[in-house]
């Protein structure tokens, strides 16, 4: 099988004495990969890799990442000059399209963006019949899903205008996550506003009220452009992989990123950045007696993990950490808020940065770390920390989706297995079955 990468250099493999020749694949930045497609068809053998610590699931244009070094850049543009220089919106714009956006067409993006805000009234109902404490992932994850009855001709041709397929639904997420919040507080719901910008119109349906108006800061609102944007795309991470497996079934997208939403709820995955927070408090509680909690990562009896730390691709550090690091600062400098947990935080950090344990294996703050002490600047609850991840990753998983529906190589997502259980068996007729068949 041809890819448009393949190289003419060739990896050869010998199973039980017989020489096989396989193809090589070299990426635009020079990650090569042996190309297995025709293994199994060839050799009888299949590749077995649990957790896919080694497995390339697609070839992709959107990020690239290199671990080692700590590099992350989409399209071919650094996250730090993106996150310093670009608003989300032309972030999303850029990861749909493969280039930034032209005045005329931000122009369009943005009033596509503010056209599609409003939500059916009717989804507005099924907020009411959530109980009180739900989580607001799980009340994402539903709503998300319901879009696709709402607006059931996004499933017939969904690439013919991929603007209004994003603006939709990056449009209407913002409305449910606020909405999510607002309902929570059982506080009167706030509508989009047109003139206000993406992030603006987020905060103002967040945090606005009939009794007291919110007022927009200028900072607050760069502030959280630049988290979104450091959370837009992380190639195939297991959410992005949801939503592309998902989707290779030829799902619709509500469904697709429905399900990518549930993938990212995970403590192990987006919802470590409010396990984080909810870390740092507790040994803020326990009078910052933090040695506590590092005693306890490092004991390998004990199944507790410094959340915030680690991560399977970054083995130098995690580009993201750094930019939030600061931004951290930034943000609590303005607002002239002082977080002990942010001191906790960099406490942590330091001595984790020297620690043997941390160092060999490489095991350094990850993009979650910092990110929760931001949205507590701003105001944002612990439990919404992971719907403002999910904020920040929809125009990632939009484009990945789009290129996976796109790609003329497209096959549904369907791995395969090395299978451990009993061997084929004659079944006991169920008189004869004195006990279990197990025992048998
Ligand atoms: N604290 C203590 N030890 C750790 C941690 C941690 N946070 N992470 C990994 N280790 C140890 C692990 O116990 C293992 O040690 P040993 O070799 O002695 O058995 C070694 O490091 C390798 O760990 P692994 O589980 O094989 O690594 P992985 O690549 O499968 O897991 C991870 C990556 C991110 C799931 C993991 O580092 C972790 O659980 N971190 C805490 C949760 C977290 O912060 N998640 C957010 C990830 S970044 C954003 C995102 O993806 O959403």
């Amino acid at each position: 099988m041809i890819d448009k990468f393949t190289t003419d250099k060739t990896a050869e493999l010998v199973i039980e004495g017989q020489k096989y020749s396989l193809p090589i694949i070299e990426g635009s930045e020079g990650e090569k990969a042996i190309d297995i497609r025709n293994l199994r068809q060839d050799t009888g053998y299949i590749t077995l890799d649990k957790g896919y610590m080694n497995t390339g699931s697609c070839t992709s244009g959107i990020t690239y990442l290199d671990g080692a070094k700590g590099i992350l850049s989409y399209r071919g543009y650094s996250i730090e000059d993106l996150a310093e220089n670009c608003s989300f919106v032309e972030v999303a714009y850029l990861l749909l399209h493969g280039h930034l956006p032209t005045d005329d067409e931000y122009q369009h993006f943005s009033y596509l963006l503010g056209r599609f805000a409003l939500i059916h009234e009717d989804m507005i109902h099924f907020f009411d019949h959530f109980p009180p404490n739900a989580a607001p992932m799980a009340i994402l994850s539903s709503m998300v899903n319901s879009l696709s009855n709402f607006y059931p001709e996004m499933t017939e041709n969904p690439l013919e205008d991929i603007d209004i397929m994003a603006t939709r639904l990056i449009s209407k997420v913002r409305t449910i996550a606020a909405f999510t919040y607002k309902k929570s507080m059982g506080s009167p719901l706030v509508y989009p506003r047109h003139d206000l910008s993406y992030c603006a119109n987020f905060l103002n349906m967040m945090f606005d009220s009939p009794v007291k108006p919110y007022a927009i800061n200028d900072d607050v609102v760069r502030a959280l452009n630049k988290i979104l944007i450091l959370h837009a795309d992380h190639e195939q991470n297991c959410s992005t992989s949801t939503v592309r497996l998902v989707g290779s079934a030829r799902v619709n997208l509500y469904a697709s990123i429905s399900a990518g939403i549930s993938a990212l709820w995970g403590p192990l995955h987006g919802g470590a950045n409010q396990a984080v927070v909810e870390m740092l408090e507790d040994i803020y509680e326990s009078d910052g007696d933090y040695q506590n909690y590092i005693n306890r990562a490092k004991d390998p009896s004990d199944p507790f993990r410094l959340v915030g730390f680690g991560h399977r691709v970054y083995k130098s550090h995690d580009p993201r950490s750094r930019i939030i690091k600061a931004a951290c600062d930034e943000v609590l400098d303005t607002l002239k808020v002082s977080d002990p947990l942010l001191d906790i935080a960099k406490e942590l950090e330091e001595v984790t940065l020297n620690d043997e344990f941390f160092i060999e294996r490489n095991l350094y703050p990850n993009v979650d770390f910092y990110s929760g002490i931001i949205y507590r600047a701003i105001g944002i609850p612990s439990n919404m920390f992971t719907v403002m991840f999910a904020l920040g990753r929809l125009p990632g998983w939009i484009a990945q989706w789009k290129e996976m529906w796109d790609d003329p190589d497209w096959r549904i997502g369907r791995p395969r297995q090395i299978y451990i259980g009993p061997k084929r068996r004659p079944l006991t007729p169920k008189e004869e079955r004195k006990k279990r068949e197990s025992d048998t």
